[in-house]
């Protein structure tokens, strides 16, 4: 009785304690409403205006995109800022049909960063997508990202969604301690270069609960990049899950430290890969890469290592790629190949893999090829457990196709 009358008592310094903590978390709140955005129009300067106020507060502070449609050219949101920030997006920013800049938002030098909301990111792809030609050449018209994030650290994005990207949908360059929780990224299948989250020269990366639908890989993990977790990703349509392409320029830098673990893959061309440069123009380590507990379904390569890639043959498939490949595990990996080679494991040849270590592999195939298989070269895994099918039971046929 006492003590209930006591904690009656309490109730209301209770209420008020938890009030005032709401209080500071959400700070001072600046809609861009207060600068004249209307839905249907752009909204790109009351944004800007916004983004200004909101970044010289000394004390944490929110960008608020109210419900609604908002037009948005070019975003360019820079810091320093004086204190944590957020920017919480709950309508929908649509790019223009004309492609133009180089992001639909553009985030950079920015410290303490939240981006949440249940908003949308809408690239508005299908006008680009037809001047897309960045899988086909060098040089090539560049055409906007959805999101940019450059130099940003301790931070996190969460619950939005990214949709029909014009190019990537979302690119990390140059970020540290950086997380995304619950984000959606959707496109067409057949939307080129439409990858979902690149991540390059960055490190601490954590993507996590994200569902991806797009049309190259769903994350690709690029050049000079340390300790990316990525778990409970969903992936399909799309490329599948990337290391690399590595090698193909000379500015690259090692790759060291990436995890992937409890995602699962539907109806994409590749399932997890490694993918490196022959004729590389710099030679450097990727190690310490570790692929465990992945479900695929219908995957048309579920497992790749490709020191050979080299679509379009915009290189020398003569000369082995120099980038070495150590400590490398893919573990409880099952479910079903699309193709009748499920497990590939091409190593460069002047660079052999090392460590490569693969356990229980069990992956079906039911297609006309005959026989699910395993091929190899320059490699000597240590396998362990299931092993359907049996790794690297064939030696893998030189200069095969390889598949973007
Ligand atoms: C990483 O960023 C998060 C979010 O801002 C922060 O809570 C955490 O302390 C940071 N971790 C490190 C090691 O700096
Ligand atoms: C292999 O990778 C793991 C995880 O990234 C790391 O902890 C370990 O030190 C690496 N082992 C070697 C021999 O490099
Ligand atoms: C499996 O994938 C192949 C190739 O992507 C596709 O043609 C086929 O329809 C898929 N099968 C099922 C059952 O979804």
């Amino acid at each position: 009785m006492g003590l209930i009358s006591n904690f009656v008592a309490l109730l209301p310094v209770l209420l008020l304690l938890v009030s005032n903590c709401k209080a500071q978390s959400s700070g001072v709140v600046i809609d861009i409403t207060k600068f004249g955005a209307k839905p249907n129009a752009d909204v790109t300067a009351a944004l800007a205006s916004a983004w200004k106020e909101a970044c010289a507060s000394t004390t944490p502070s929110k960008v608020l995109i109210p419900k609604g449609s908002y037009g948005l050219s070019q975003s360019n949101l820079k810091g320093p800022c004086k204190s944590a920030i957020e920017l919480q997006i709950e309508g929908t920013l649509q790019a223009p049909a004309d492609p133009k800049g180089d992001g639909l938002l553009l985030l950079e030098y920015v410290d303490q960063l939240t981006v949440s909301g249940t908003g949308v990111l809408d690239g508005q792809g299908k006008a680009g997508w037809e001047k897309n030609d960045c899988h086909l050449k060098k040089e090539c018209t560049k055409l906007p990202m959805n999101l940019k994030l450059n130099f940003v650290t301790n931070s996190i994005v969460k619950d939005i969604t990214s949709l029909d990207s014009k190019n990537y949908h979302i690119n990390l360059l140059g970020c540290k301690n950086l997380t995304f929780d619950h984000v959606t990224i959707t496109a067409p299948g057949n939307s080129p270069n439409t990858d979902g989250i690149h991540v390059s020269s960055s490190e601490q990366i954590n993507i996590l609960n994200t569902n991806i639908a797009t049309g190259d890989d769903c994350i690709s993990v690029g050049d000079t990049n340390k300790q990316v977790v990525i778990s409970d990703v969903t992936c399909g349509p799309g490329h599948g899950i990337s290391i690399g392409s590595l090698g193909k320029y000379s500015k690259e830098k090692e790759v060291v430290g990436v995890t992937v673990k409890k995602c699962k893959l539907t109806d994409t061309t590749n399932g997890v890969r490694i993918k490196t440069w022959p004729d590389s123009a710099v030679a450097f380590p990727a190690s310490d890469m570790h692929f465990e507990d992945i479900e695929m379904v219908n995957v048309s390569n579920p497992v790749i290592i490709d020191q050979e890639y080299c679509p379009w043959n915009q290189c020398n498939r003569k000369v082995p790629s120099k980038i070495k490949i150590s400590n490398v595990s893919f573990k409880n990996i099952r479910g079903t190949s699309a193709t009748s080679v499920a497990v590939k494991i091409v190593c460069s040849q002047s660079n052999p893999c090392e460590g490569v270590e693969v356990a229980d592999i069990d992956l079906t195939y039911s297609g006309s090829e005959g026989p699910i298989k395993s091929q190899c070269a320059n490699v000597k895994p240590v396998i362990s457990g299931k092993q359907n099918p049996p790794i690297c039971g064939e030696p893998a046929p030189a200069g095969g196709p390889s598949s973007d």
